[in-house]
């Protein structure tokens, strides 16, 4: 049983952080986010307009992976003080209508959730607040205590938890209720031994770039009665899922990574995998659907590859364009393509 430390009881208040892992855009705003920290509101000429705190209202920082479905932006932060998760939600006005505790045993490092239509899915995973570390980069480490679990929270803040074998989860992909009602989500899973692997390299920063190793896409199906099925859709190490957003939530069939020098695209339904190769360190390939586009695929992908964006056609991974930036940028930043 892990048993979280007493931590003296304080007043929550979030600070602004670095803001430097990824950009979004909702309710006519654009925010530059670190899960450390509130959300920095940018004009779209990179201005910085400050700090969003909600007139004080919001208390914890901001994951830099909030999920917008249906106009709402669902969003969490995390602490290393009770209450150790909290839920929130803006409305599609951009107003903080929704903050609710979740309860998880501990301290628990939390990059990336998902929703479906009717669930927001936690990952309460082995990786906790660690005061050793307390100094040298991010202060958390796995825990073989802690456990992990899956949630599944229903609109109504009731949370059903699904004991998983142990892992950890930087980046989920799509998530979705099947036929069944089950809940079915893909991730990019790390076992202990390469996550402690990977920390050692980047333990300063949550978002890893690929390399060689064991970070599989897996596919977790959580019937509500509680059986969990657990399936390696493949053995090739990847990082950065992403998809059509304008599927987020429901069924989807395409999910596109990067390794360390290729993008891959999945073809889940078929359960099949292209991938085209670049010549550097692949970025999050950044899905950008076509105007007026029908199929789920019609559009790009976008990724920077240390000094330039490229441009892949997302049906069959061409390149189309390859944009000389002024600088590099190391990879492991997160990105949106925000229409003019
Ligand atoms: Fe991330």
């Amino acid at each position: 049983m892990w048993r979280a430390r007493r931590w003296p009881e304080r007043r929550r208040t979030a600070s602004s952080g670095r803001a430097n892992t990824h950009v979004i855009h909702h309710a006519g705003k654009i925010l530059a986010l670190v899960e450390a920290g509130l959300p920095y509101e940018m004009t779209s000429e990179l201005g910085t307009v400050g700090p969003r705190d909600f007139g004080g209202r919001l208390t914890t920082g901001m994951t830099a992976h909030p999920k917008e479905l249906d106009g709402e932006l669902h969003f969490f932060g995390y602490g290393v003080v009770p209450p150790y998760l909290t839920y929130h939600r803006l409305d599609a006005a951009g107003e903080l209508v929704e903050s609710r505790a979740v309860e998880v045993p501990g301290p628990t490092m939390m990059h990336d959730f998902t929703v479906t239509e009717h669930y927001v899915i936690w990952l309460d995973l082995p990786v906790v607040f660690d005061m050793e570390r307390l100094g040298k980069g991010m202060p958390f480490s796995w825990s073989d205590a802690y456990g992990a679990r899956l949630g599944v929270m229903d609109r109504a803040g009731v949370t059903r938890w699904f004991d998983v074998d142990p892992c950890y989860v930087f980046h989920v992909g799509n998530a979705r209720e099947d036929a069944q009602g089950r809940v079915v989500l893909d991730g990019v899973r790390y076992s202990r031994d390469y996550f402690n692997r990977t920390w050692k390299v980047i333990g300063g920063s949550t978002d890893p770039t690929p390399q060689a190793g064991a970070a599989v896409l897996h596919r977790w199906t959580l019937d509500l009665d509680g059986a969990v099925k657990e399936e390696q859709l493949d053995d090739r190490s990847v990082e950065f899922p992403t998809f059509n957003e304008d599927r987020l939530g429901r069924a989807s069939r395409y999910l596109y990574a990067v390794t360390g020098g290729e993008v891959v695209k999945y073809d889940t339904e078929r359960g099949t995998s292209t991938i085209t190769p670049v010549d550097g360190h692949a970025g999050e390939a950044v899905f950008v659907p076509r105007a007026g586009a029908r199929a789920e695929d019609e559009g790009w992908l976008m990724s920077i590859v240390d000094d330039r964006l490229l441009v892949h056609e997302a049906t069959d991974l061409h390149e189309v364009a390859s944009v000389r930036l002024p600088r590099r940028v190391p990879a492991g930043f997160h990105g949106s393509w925000i229409a003019d």
